[in-house]
């Protein structure tokens, strides 16, 4: 069965009410429709119900079984409006800016709905830049207890070579931290471990990424990679970890064995963590468009509740997929 297979299935046991914000998006009204059929979650749209149900029936799409949801006359508006004052009140934020906020920012609404566990996650993006629907994310939802950064992952699906790399690779960060610092990229790797545990029911094997294998090259941005995998030792952390491997030490058997002897991770690592979001952007990419692979996310970690973006060239299977994922993330 394919990893996403698996994941509709068990999105399918949980039955979580996942809130899609963009609902004026065709191809999330259409997403709608599947989600309902397939009982992937209960989807929860954000808008007026009239005219989404008018948008709807043009374009021949049935909303029964999904809840929408209108900001303007929401019973709990206020108690959201006090929250966001709350959270923001060090930016000098007033009730009159948190209302039109709430009012007018689907992803601010939608990420208080989580907040308040009106709803178990949010999938947003398919129209708005990846930046917007983070900063709502960080600003209302925030980071969960013990975590201080929030970062992603590519669960990247092979179709080719897998006897030789696994099925599932887990890429990170690919689409949130520009320059990570070592604590950072400790942090983004121990919430990719949490992560393929998790969602993708992989026992980790962590690889931190450079150009240079075990002191092969020097460099600042090698010294940070080599830093991150000192806190993760001076974390004791539960997974298998090695720092400052370059790509073909940490996948290739013979490789991995020649630079990095000894080493549990080398050679046979699951999870690649980049050492900035250049690297990891222009890696995933790379490899979902010439080896093939199916590329599944940017999944977000770190945050107090799942909260997943979408790209805005996303198609509707895309939607569904992503909100299947986001409903066993949020478990
Ligand atoms: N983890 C935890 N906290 C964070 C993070 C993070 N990664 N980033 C920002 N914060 C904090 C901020 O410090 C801020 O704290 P404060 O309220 O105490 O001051 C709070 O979260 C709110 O942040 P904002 O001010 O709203 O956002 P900011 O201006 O810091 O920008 C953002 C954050 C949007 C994530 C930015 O770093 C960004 O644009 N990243 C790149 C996104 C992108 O374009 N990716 C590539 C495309 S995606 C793709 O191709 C798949």
């Amino acid at each position: 069965m394919s990893f996403i297979s698996e994941v509709r299935e068990k999105a399918k046991s949980l039955n979580n009410r996942i809130v899609l914000p963009e609902s004026t998006d065709e191809r999330v009204l259409k997403a709608t429709e599947e989600i309902v059929k397939e009982k992937l979650s209960v989807p929860v749209l954000i808008g007026n119900a009239e005219e989404l149900t008018k948008q709807a029936q043009e374009l021949g799409v049935s909303l029964e079984g999904a809840e929408i949801i209108d900001p303007i006359n929401f019973s709990k508006l206020d108690e959201y409006v006090a929250k966001l004052v709350e959270l923001r009140s060090k930016k000098g934020m007033t009730e009159e800016q948190a209302k039109e906020i709430l009012t007018s920012d689907v992803n601010f609404f939608g990420a208080m709905m989580v907040k308040f566990g009106d709803a178990a996650g949010m999938v947003s993006g398919s129209d708005s830049p990846t930046a917007n629907v983070l900063k709502a994310a960080l600003q209302v939802v925030g980071t969960k207890p013990g975590m201080k950064t929030v970062s992603s992952v590519f669960l990247m699906e092979l179709k080719d070579k897998i006897e030789e790399y696994g099925q599932l690779l887990l890429f990170g960060d690919c689409a949130v931290i520009p320059e990570p610092t070592s604590e950072q990229l400790a942090d983004i790797a121990a919430s990719a471990a949490e992560t393929a545990k998790s969602v993708a029911g992989v026992e980790p094997k962590v690889a931190l990424m450079s150009f240079s294998t075990k002191g092969s090259a020097r460099h600042d941005s090698v010294d940070v990679v080599v830093e991150a995998g000192k806190l993760l030792t001076e974390r004791k952390v539960d997974f298998d970890f090695e720092a400052e491997l370059q790509a073909d030490a940490a996948l290739v058997n013979a490789v991995g064995a020649k630079k990095a002897p000894g080493s549990k991770v080398a050679g046979n690592a699951n999870i690649l963590i980049f050492p900035n979001l250049a690297a990891g952007n222009i890696g995933y990419k790379l490899v979902q468009r010439l080896a093939g692979a199916e590329a599944h996310g940017p999944l977000l970690q770190g945050l107090a509740a799942p909260i997943n973006d979408l790209s805005r060239g996303c198609s509707v299977s895309d939607i569904t997929n992503l909100t299947a994922i986001t409903s066993v993330q949020a478990g």
